[in-house]
């Protein structure tokens, strides 16, 4: 047989040039972008995304909770066009996401939080900037402006500082601010103290090796300007270690209700875990709660979040807002947490292994991924709606 009887026999795959073209077209899943970032970014980087608190039992338990559900499917109903598009806090979003707050996001890759935040607006997602960032509030409101942009604030002792950042907040046109209330004392992240990690980086003879093994991360951390706390310019410089010091460990609902006060736009609590605290943000003024447990790295054995939705929703009631974090790695997680009652779902970890795996354009992977994954889970279980999948709610799920 000829070379050329061959060629009319196969297709021949067009060559990918562009490296992280090349590298993202490999990705199918969140583990593989999670791979993909692995090999790109020095260990104690990498760590510091995927490691939890302590044992890191709460870590492992969140995305088992999510997985524990089975789906009991309808069939024969017609799934040709389904609608994924629902509405939560006022905004309208083509699926049940919103990006949660990272900090030090510049760390994982120079373009950072704007990446991040651009990612999000071309997929009409909502994106929470954290008061830990490496960019500034005004600069990512700059950089990706129309989206919809929602601040995390941390409260912190500098009641002056608390302040500053939500005016700063609120002028810049962010939405709605998300108070987080798990992170009054930092958590124990073992694999951050082994690995010493500090920021920003010090030239130790552990750094020199991580340059010889990742030479791409530090070329391209050198030629961008230096990782801070965009936020806190003109305050005491920062490190990693030092921000335990910065959170006031007596923060109160008192404080909830005096932010309430503050802040023009909608305003929802981060961090509870059970019906109890829900309510109580909800008679401090919350228009919404968001369900987590930090992704597992603040209170190690904290519940899985999902195991609180139904429990809260009951709590609450249908008009307060309920989303839910930590363990979201797969579209079909939209679906269990929607079906127990929840409005929506955020991510940190997901687009964060996007973004070390490529930049903007892995976020864009990582919601594409998942924006298909909810779709053909919604058309697999029968389900034509958002509105129909909360309304069948706990009637799809078997607990396995
Ligand atoms: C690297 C990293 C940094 C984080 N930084 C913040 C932060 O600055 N503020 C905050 O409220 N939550 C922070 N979180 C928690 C996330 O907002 C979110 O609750 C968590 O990532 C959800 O779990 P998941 O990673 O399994 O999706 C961080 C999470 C990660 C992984």
């Amino acid at each position: 047989m000829r070379v050329s009887e061959i060629r009319d026999l196969i297709r021949v795959k067009p060559v990918e040039l562009d490296a992280t073209r090349r590298r993202l077209s490999a990705c199918h899943d969140i583990d593989d972008l999670r791979a993909a970032g692995r090999r790109l970014i020095p260990r104690p980087v990498f760590d510091y995304v995927d490691g939890g608190a302590d044992q890191e039992v709460s870590l492992r338990a969140n995305t088992r909770a999510f997985r524990q559900f089975r789906f009991q499917p309808r069939t024969l109903v017609d799934v040709s066009e389904p609608d994924t598009t629902t509405a939560f806090l006022g905004s309208v979003t083509p699926l049940p996401l919103a990006l949660a707050p990272t900090g030090y996001t510049r760390m994982m890759h120079p373009a950072g939080e704007i990446a991040a935040a651009r990612a999000a607006r071309r997929h009409g997602l909502p994106y929470t900037l954290s008061t830990m960032a490496t960019t500034t509030i005004e600069d990512v409101a700059g950089a990706a402006g129309g989206g919809d942009l929602w601040f995390q604030l941390y409260i912190l002792r500098d009641s002056g500082l608390n302040k500053e950042l939500v005016d700063r907040a609120a002028a810049a046109k962010y939405r709605v601010l998300v108070v987080t209330v798990d992170c009054f004392v930092t958590g124990h992240r073992t694999r951050d103290r082994r690995n010493g990690l500090v920021i920003p980086p010090e030239l130790t003879a552990q750094t020199l090796a991580s340059i010889a093994g990742k030479p791409g991360y530090w070329i391209r951390m050198l030629r961008n300007p230096g990782i801070d706390f965009a936020n806190f310019a003109g305050h005491e410089a920062v490190t990693i270690e030092g921000t335990g010091a910065l959170f006031n460990p007596a923060i109160s609902w008192d404080d909830i209700a005096e932010l309430r006060a503050r802040w023009p736009g909608r305003l929802i609590v981060k961090g509870p875990l059970g019906p109890a605290d829900a309510a109580r943000a909800v008679s401090a003024g919350a228009d919404g709660v968001q369900l987590s447990n930090h992704g597992g790295r603040q209170l190690d054995r904290a519940v899985p979040p999902v195991h609180t939705i139904a429990t809260v929703r009951d709590m609450v009631g249908p008009d307060v807002a309920v989303l839910v974090d930590s363990g979201v790695r797969h579209g079909a997680d939209l679906a269990v947490a929607l079906a127990l009652g929840a409005d929506a779902c955020a991510i940190g970890r997901a687009y964060l292994y996007g973004l070390m795996a490529g930049g903007e354009a892995g976020v864009n992977k990582a919601l594409d991924i998942l924006a298909a994954q909810f779709k053909r889970t919604m058309q697999l279980l029968g389900v034509r709606s958002v509105a129909e999948l909360r309304e069948l709610g706990s009637s799809l799920l078997v607990k396995g």
